[in-house]
């Protein structure tokens, strides 16, 4: 009897050790880095839609919230961001660096540390040069899914057999791979085998922050506009995470310069993203300096694509008026039933329901900006770290890979069209637009809403060198 006591408690104390020791590994080394939500454009969709670490394909059709029960969507236009993608060869350099200065002169005796010199392997080659990966092609292929099932009487097999679902990709590889996923994503879901579906490459309207040349030279190749961004990057807040970095590793502090933090904090983003592990990199972060190296790169973006300069908002002209075009013709469609015809299909004339544009956080970034989304009250500078945690601009949110802007038009009976903005599947206001009609305001009172773009906002205008003289 005692004997038999003695062997169950020690079995039970061997289970609670067990468990305790579980436990405790398991929080000591969390499977989400807790800095993954600073991870700006290099963040996972998972992070911004939490619900999705559970299920992958999850919706929520009552968020849409329809003004009455007839409407119905008739139009859907998305601009959607490539999916996860390998860092660029210039990335991929500055990360063997940063691994160089770990190897050959870190003297720290920290576990995560021994762990990068005895296990970790640099696993990135030059020609990976920002290529999308698997988690990439998942990324849109369930992203399309979830369309489907957010609306389905536009995104449906029958629409896309019959040609009225188009596709629009920047050349980039990463963009046109992005666009057989999302497409793969519709045809695998319906088990379309005996038919195939086209898109077409338009950069002038997915890249066109590089045609619009008064851009490139005041902003895109000018360091001078970027002046304040370099300041940041030297100034205290910065200082203070390099040296703490050099104290977890043990190396002189010169060695890590901005863009060792910098290689350093994204190495820990793209093995989280791309293997979905919390890499030993990522201790050499605190969630303090997470929200520093967030700061510089959202700095940079907005003098790069924000609201930081006229001009990057006013690049996007082109395809703000495109959009607009579209939603228009699918108006009047419905209006007229089938006329205009918007696009024609092998001597057939088929209206388009859903149009996907596939391109960059450079496509999606200034045309929200233009639509006014994300603009505090005051500009994101090098010296208003401190008074800016509370700021709307947040390229974490906003930017993560496979990002996208939803434009829902709806037919709520009567001649009453509503349009629906969501960002990243989250219905929006745009800004300005009263509150009461918020998330679904009338497509009229957008329309407007941006009236002084719709008449101006001229691409070429805007972007040659030289403005003409307004006319007296
Ligand atoms: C769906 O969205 C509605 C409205 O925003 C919310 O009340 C509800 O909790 C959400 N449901 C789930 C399962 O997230
Ligand atoms: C870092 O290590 C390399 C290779 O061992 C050595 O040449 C270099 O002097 C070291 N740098 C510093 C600052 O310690
Ligand atoms: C992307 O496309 C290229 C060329 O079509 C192909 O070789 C490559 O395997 C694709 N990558 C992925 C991840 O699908
Ligand atoms: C690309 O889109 C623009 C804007 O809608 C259009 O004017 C142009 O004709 C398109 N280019 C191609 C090659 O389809
Ligand atoms: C570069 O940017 C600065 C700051 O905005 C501006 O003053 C200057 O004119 C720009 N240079 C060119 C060549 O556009």
């Amino acid at each position: 009897m005692l004997a038999f006591l003695w062997k169950s408690a020690g079995f039970y104390f061997f289970t609670i050790l067990c468990c305790l020791l579980t436990y405790v590994s398991l929080a000591d080394v969390p499977k989400i880095p807790p800095i993954a939500k600073y991870f700006n454009t290099k963040g996972r969709y998972e992070e911004v839609n939490k619900y999705l670490r559970e299920d992958k394909l999850a919706i929520n059709r009552s968020m849409l919230q329809p003004p009455s029960a007839q409407c119905r969507e008739i139009y859907l236009l998305a601009i959607i961001r490539h999916g996860t993608r390998y860092p660029t060869t210039k990335s991929i350099k500055e990360i063997q660096q940063l691994y160089n200065i770990v190897l050959h002169n870190a003297s720290g005796e920290e576990s995560w540390l021994r762990e990068i010199k005895s296990q970790w392997t640099m696993w990135y080659t030059e020609d990976m040069d920002g290529r999308l990966v698997q988690k990439g092609v998942s990324d849109l292929k369930n992203l399309a899914v979830r369309l489907s099932k957010l609306f389905p009487s536009v995104v449906s097999e029958e629409k896309l057999r019959g040609g009225s679902i188009q596709f629009i990709t920047s050349s980039k590889h990463r963009c046109v791979n992005s666009t057989l996923s999302f497409k793969a994503g519709l045809t695998e879901l319906w088990d379309i085998k005996d038919q195939e579906f086209d898109h077409e490459v338009n950069d002038s309207l997915m890249r066109y922050f590089d045609k619009c040349t008064r851009f490139v030279q005041e902003v895109d190749h000018n360091s001078s506009a970027v002046a304040d961004v370099n300041k940041f990057k030297r100034g205290p807040e910065m200082r203070r995470v390099q040296e703490k970095i050099a104290g977890r590793l043990g190396v002189t502090y010169s060695l890590i310069t901005h863009d060792m933090a910098e290689a350093a904090f994204y190495l820990c983003a793209y093995e989280f993203a791309i293997k979905e592990v919390n890499s030993p990199w990522c201790q050499l972060f605190d969630e303090e300096d997470a929200k520093v190296m967030e700061y510089a790169s959202d700095l940079r973006e907005f003098w790069k694509r924000g609201h930081g300069y006229d001009i990057n908002r006013k690049s996007s002209c082109i395809l703000f008026h495109d959009v607009f075009r579209r939603l228009n013709h699918a108006a009047n469609a419905n209006d007229n039933q089938l006329w205009p015809p918007v696009c024609v299909r092998s001597g057939q004339q088929v209206t388009e329901t859903v149009t996907v544009q596939v391109g960059h956080a450079d496509t999606l970034l200034p045309l929200l900006t233009l639509l006014g989304f994300f603009k505090d009250s005051e500009a994101l500078t090098s010296t208003n770290y401190a008074t800016q945690t509370q700021r709307s601009f947040r390229t974490s949110h906003m930017l993560p890979y496979a990002a996208n802007l939803l434009l829902v038009l709806y037919d709520c009976g009567g001649g009453d069209l509503r349009l629906q903005p969501l960002l990243n599947e989250k219905p929006v206001t745009f800004p300005g637009l009263a509150e009461q009609q918020a998330s679904m305001p009338l497509y009229q009172d957008v329309k407007g809403h941006y009236r002084e773009l719709l008449q101006g906002c001229d691409f070429e205008a805007e972007c040659q060198l030289f403005k003409p003289l307004p006319e007296p």
